[in-house]
């Protein structure tokens, strides 16, 4: 009996390590998939490794002039355009003049490549709206796949969803933390600019930005720097808070910005006032939770409309594991954190002051008529925007 009852320990001893093989070989895989975020079910997302390889070989198609060879010393800007047809603005000429602004004020000094994604079906559409634009040779326009479009499983349906941004607004938080750096790293640029179509550079830059960045050890900037409202950074301290404990990391700015200045601060404050339309019973909730009224983390982001970064450092482990777990707990669908809700812990956790630049060009965000930014950079004097 002893000996059958060793015997079938033993068995079952050696099936377990054989299955924890397997499951770890599959894990693996999962890894992979894990990075690009997760379908509804909670099943990882199709790799989309074919499709990157689809988008950067198009990519490279159309950037006749310049050889990928050498795009570590060019910057990448990205656009992602997904709703051409507004009734209030025309969008490809905005972004028409957001390119075309660029051309007279970055280009000079520094060496870019522009990438533009849109539907597929609406290609057409907005390579007439760009016209000559579309066609140089630095610019290449890619059509968004729908791998790279799926919100994260733990963001749940819309019911989940706090506040009223589209569906579109919260996927694009996700696709600039996921997709774009990922295709950007693949085109072998080592920085990146996200802009949106209606960002506009209004002087000349002067400054090779990518040499700057090296020279100065620069690792982020961005032009706008804000308050976000308290209900689209809801549960973003309490996540930072856990990654903080977790990953043993001491950050190196973030408790500046908090009340008090130590771990203690790092919460998010409830203020009613500012929750937005929450159900009654979930307010109740949260007070008899008894979460603090006062201090916390005082929310200062920076706007996703003006951002670079280095590549380098946003694939290094402990930045990107970040971005990861924010992603895969929903949160930053859910409640809009996106990227640039993201972006402000990294900077605040990982960067020291002088890794960060803040941009000094004249720059203004968000016209609704194309002329009014060529009228402003051509003006000879301009009101900043603060
Ligand atoms: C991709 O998404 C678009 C927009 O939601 C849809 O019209 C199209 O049919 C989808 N394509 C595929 C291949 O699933
Ligand atoms: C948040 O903290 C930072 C760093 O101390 C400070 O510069 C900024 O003015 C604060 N913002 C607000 C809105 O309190």
């Amino acid at each position: 009996m002893t000996f059958w009852r060793e015997h079938l320990a033993l068995t079952a001893r050696a099936l377990f390590a054989l299955v924890a093989v397997i499951a770890l070989g599959v894990a693996d895989v999962e890894h992979v998939s894990a990075s690009w975020g997760f379908v509804g079910a909670g099943e990882p997302a199709p790799v989309p490794e074919s499709w990157l390889r689809e988008t950067t070989q198009t990519a490279r198609r159309q950037l006749r002039g310049a050889g990928t060879e050498d795009n570590s010393r060019r910057l990448a800007i990205v656009y992602l355009v997904t709703d051409l047809q507004r009734v209030d603005r025309d969008r490809p000429s905005l972004l028409r003049a957001s390119i075309t602004l660029n051309k007279q004020n970055l280009f000079p000094t520094t060496p870019c490549s522009v990438y533009i994604f849109t539907w597929k079906q609406q290609i057409q559409l907005l390579t007439e709206g760009l016209a000559d634009v579309g066609r140089w040779s630095n610019v290449a326009v890619l059509p968004l796949a729908n791998e790279s479009w799926v919100a994260p499983a733990m963001a749940g349906s819309s019911d989940m969803w706090h506040e009223h941004h589209t569906m579109d607004y919260r996927l694009m938080g996700d696709w600039r933390l996921g997709f774009m750096p990922e295709f950007v790293r693949k085109m072998g640029h080592r920085y990146l600019l996200q802009f949106d179509d209606d960002s506009f550079i209004l002087k000349p830059v002067g400054l090779n930005l990518v040499q700057l960045f090296d020279n100065k050890g620069y690792l982020l900037a961005a032009k706008k720097i804000r308050p976000d409202p308290l209900i689209v950074t809801w549960g973003l301290p309490e996540l930072v808070r856990y990654y903080l404990t977790t990953h043993k990391v001491v950050p190196t700015q973030l408790f500046e910005f908090c009340e008090p200045n130590n771990i203690h601060g790092v919460y998010s404050t409830l203020d009613a006032e500012s929750l937005g339309a929450i159900p009654a019973a979930d307010l109740t909730a949260l007070q008899e939770l008894g979460l603090k009224q006062r201090g916390g983390w005082n929310r200062t982001i920076l706007h996703g409309n003006c951002v670079m970064y280095s590549l380098d450092w946003w694939f290094s482990p402990k930045v990107h594991r970040f971005v990861q777990l924010c992603r895969a707990t929903g949160g930053s669908f859910t409640y809009r954190w996106n990227e640039q809700g993201v972006i402000a812990m990294l900077w605040q956790i990982f960067l020291k002051p002088e890794q960060f630049y803040p941009f000094e060009f004249d720059y203004k965000h968000r016209l609704t008529k194309a002329q009014d930014a060529y009228d402003m950079a051509a003006a000879p004097s301009v009101v900043e925007e603060h």
